[in-house]
């Protein structure tokens, strides 16, 4: 792995064997993109891929020069408005009221390993011999502003990750209005454009569209990284599938407002700029003052978007996510959401955790409803104290019932969050973000804290903390159910209220940095009603998110394949609930239940007490195939092998690291009447090895992933004797051991 610099061209070369990234200084001093993608060989000069050429009407940079033009330059962190017309990378509203910048090189460094991004969640290494980082420093001289690009090299990961730093080391009060993490201008515009895209109850399904001269985006203005939209794109060349191909993968590590942008301009020539959502951002940048956007990580494969998943999934799994919980098979849980909402005893629960410990679950979290005046949801988010009403002896009492049990306890917490009839409110009605004299509009009745405000932060961390060391708690779920409105803190000047939604998720990180840090063991489960705000920055602290509120199986099948894009099986929260299901009313077999959900950090949402024995025998085998199989489902490479976006069939599986143990999930949304044989090709196998399948018979890998794994079973009418009558919503985990 090596940053190399060639000083006679002025040109980096990074590259791991895997990739190559390739930059040059520009004939003004600024730095140009001249490739990404798979490795290709070292030279002193890579001139030739800057394509200039003389256009008419177009503006040139210099006088004499008719070639020199950035509107037809490839760039790596642009600005608008010297003869580039595209969106910029950078802005900087000047006292003056222009936004002209003209950041030139001055020097660069390399370092082995990766700085920490203060404030921010980010990759990291463990040794300083697993990445080497390049800084190119620039600077706008008539501002006195700086401008560090920063790029870190993974040597055994094709990806590279990015983040820019703005120090205004000049006499005038400057804005920075666009700052985004990543720009990446590609030779040619070939590509779709996929996203991850829903709403709640439905997040992160895959939407494919082809690239066309414009600009298309997704975003979030809501606070959230949303239900709506992901921080994840890609960009597949066309006829790329899940094993063959070029794709890119571009993640930006950050739960609040983004944008993630594809500019195709009329030489088909495309931008992708990628980071904080310039929308309504504002960030006043004193004498002295900086600014490190986030991080954005750029993943590239030319072997299909499987193998760009696996890298993002080796990478935040092992290198995002942190703590002592980053590496270990999750607990087996039990959540009494959807068996109570808010309507519980002490006893109820008891009840639950009982039946539910019976089984072979190991952690009972308590979900919404335990605290302050909360028994709907129109009361007590703020005052996060036991309601003694519903926990006679607290939540150390329950915990220790719990813990008597065997079971470890978990709990609910929503710290951003406040009721007007709380406490908390009637204490400190200006914590809330709205404008005053104006109607603050609410969501789900309650009201978002100003967590910009340190003062705010520090009262909720002082009341989870003395929660926390009162009570044996081994787990928390984090949940977040509104977006933003009204944006605006009291706490803020009026040149500065551009700054909330930033600060106000950089206040959510240093309330999950101080919990994390000062409880180590406790496993945190981030949630924003579901999946409304699973994203990398969220992983950082919290390796298990829950995917959705949806927890109906066929529902979860896209759910959670358009999540596995990016985000490693670990960290998607997945759970056997009711039949028929409360999201979407559908019955779905109890096995199709767990079949889903085995595939990410399991657990059940429901009271078994309400089942019958036979179904209790069921759960009771669930729950021991998952421990017996929870370190490849959770932790092994995952393939996916049929899209739920493409038809009746969904299929993945998930491959233990020596090879020898698979998974297949295999999922028929509706069944078919004398159907056809149907072999699904699995992938990642050993070719030399002989896999039985269900301790049945034994079939060679290179059989299996070439000729494929026949999944067909009975047909409609008469079935045979070893064969399951077929049924709507059906599935099968498939066990191949080598
Ligand atoms: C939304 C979450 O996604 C649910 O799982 C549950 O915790 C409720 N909030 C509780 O209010």
């Amino acid at each position: 792995m090596s940053v190399i610099y060639h000083e006679s061209t002025k040109t980096f070369h990074l590259t791991n064997g895997q990739i190559s990234y390739i930059m040059k200084v520009l004939p003004n001093g600024s730095l140009g993109q001249l490739y990404f993608g798979r490795a290709i060989r070292d030279r002193e000069s890579f001139d030739h891929l800057l394509e200039m050429r003389q256009r008419p009407m177009s503006s040139c940079v210099f006088e004499g020069d008719k070639q020199f033009s950035l509107e037809h330059t490839r760039q790596e962190y642009p600005s608008y408005g010297s003869t580039d017309y595209r969106r910029p990378a950078v802005q900087i509203l000047q006292p003056n009221g222009s936004r002209i910048t003209d950041f030139v090189v001055r020097s660069h460094s390399v370092s082995p390993g990766k700085p920490a991004l203060e404030g921010l969640p980010a990759t990291y290494c463990e040794s300083s011999g697993e990445a080497e980082t390049l800084t190119v420093c620039l600077e706008d001289a008539l501002l006195g502003a700086s401008l560090d690009l920063h790029y870190t090299l993974f040597a055994d990961y094709p990806a590279l990750a990015r983040s820019a730093r703005i120090v205004n080391g000049g006499g005038m009060d400057l804005h920075l209005t666009h700052a985004m993490s990543l720009c990446l201008d590609l030779p040619d515009s070939d590509y779709e454009f996929v996203h991850f895209s829903g709403a709640w109850a439905r997040e992160r399904w895959m939407k494919v569209r082809k690239l066309e001269q414009g600009i298309q985006s997704v975003e979030s203005a809501r606070g959230n990284s949303s239900h709506n939209h992901n921080p994840f794109i890609m960009l597949r060349r066309p006829g790329t599938d899940e094993d063959k191909g070029e794709v890119i993968g571009l993640s930006l590590i950050y739960s609040g407002n983004f944008l993630a942008q594809a500019e195709v301009d009329a030489w088909d020539t495309l931008r992708v700029t990628l980071g904080v959502n310039p929308f309504g951002f504002d960030w006043k940048l004193a004498p002295g003052e900086s600014f490190q956007t986030p991080e954005a990580v750029m993943v590239y494969s030319h072997d299909g978007c499987n193998a760009m998943s696996r890298t993002f999934h080796r990478l935040y799994r092992s290198r995002l996510a942190r703590g002592q919980w980053r590496d270990r098979p999750r607990p087996i849980l039990i959540n009494n959401w959807e068996a109570t909402y808010f309507d519980f005893t002490e006893d109820k629960l008891m009840s639950i955790a009982e039946a539910a410990c019976r089984d072979g679950v190991e952690l009972f979290v308590l979900d919404d409803g335990w605290f302050g005046a909360r028994s709907s949801d129109r009361a007590g988010l703020g005052d996060w104290t036991p309601n003694p009403s519903r926990l006679p002896e607290g939540l150390a009492g329950l915990a220790r019932r719990i813990n008597g049990l065997g079971m470890q306890f978990g709990l609910w917490f929503e710290p951003e969050m406040v009721n007007k009839d709380s406490d908390l409110y009637r204490a400190h009605p200006d914590w809330v973000i709205h404008v005053p004299g104006r109607r603050e509009s609410h969501g789900r009745n309650q009201y978002v804290l100003d967590f910009s405000r340190p003062e705010v932060v520090d009262c909720v961390y002082d009341q989870m903390a003395k929660l926390l060391s009162g009570a044996n708690i081994s787990y928390i779920k984090w949940d977040m159910n509104r977006s933003i409105t009204e944006p605006y803190s009291q706490a803020l000047p009026a040149d500065r209220q551009g700054e909330l939604f930033h600060r106000y998720i950089l206040g959510v990180y240093r309330l999950y940095e101080r919990l994390t840090a000062n409880f180590p063991h406790v496993l945190f489960e981030s949630c924003a009603s579901g999946g409304g705000r699973f994203d990398p920055g969220m992983l950082y602290y919290a390796p298990q998110g829950w995917a959705s509120d949806d927890s109906d199986a066929i529902e979860r099948l896209k759910i959670q394949y358009g999540t596995s894009y990016c985000y490693p099986i670990s960290s998607i929260g997945a759970h056997v609930s009711a039949s028929p299901n409360h999201q979407v009313r559908r019955t779905a077999p109890l096995p199709t239940r767990a079949n889903a959900a085995y595939f990410g950090a399991f657990g059940y949402e429901l009271d078994l007490n309400k089942l019958t024995e036979e179904e209790r025998q069921e759960v009771r085998r669930q729950i021991a195939f998952m421990k017996e199989y929870r370190e490849v489902l959770q932790f092994g490479d995952f393939y996916r092998l049929l899209s739920p976006f493409d038809g009746n069939f969904t299929a993945w599986m998930t491959v233990s690291p020596d090879r020898k143990t698979a998974l297949v999930g295999w999922y028929r949304t509706l069944s078919e009447a004398n159907g056809p044989f149907r072999r699904v090709k699995l992938q990642g196998l050993d070719p030399e090895l002989c896999y039985r399948v269900d301790g049945g018979d034994g079939h060679y890998g290179d059989e299996l992933m070439n000729l494929g794994l026949l999944t067909t079973d009975s047909g409609a009418g008469e079935c045979q004797a070893d064969e399951r009558p077929i049924c709507d919503f059906d599935s099968r985990i498939y066990v191949l051991k080598a």
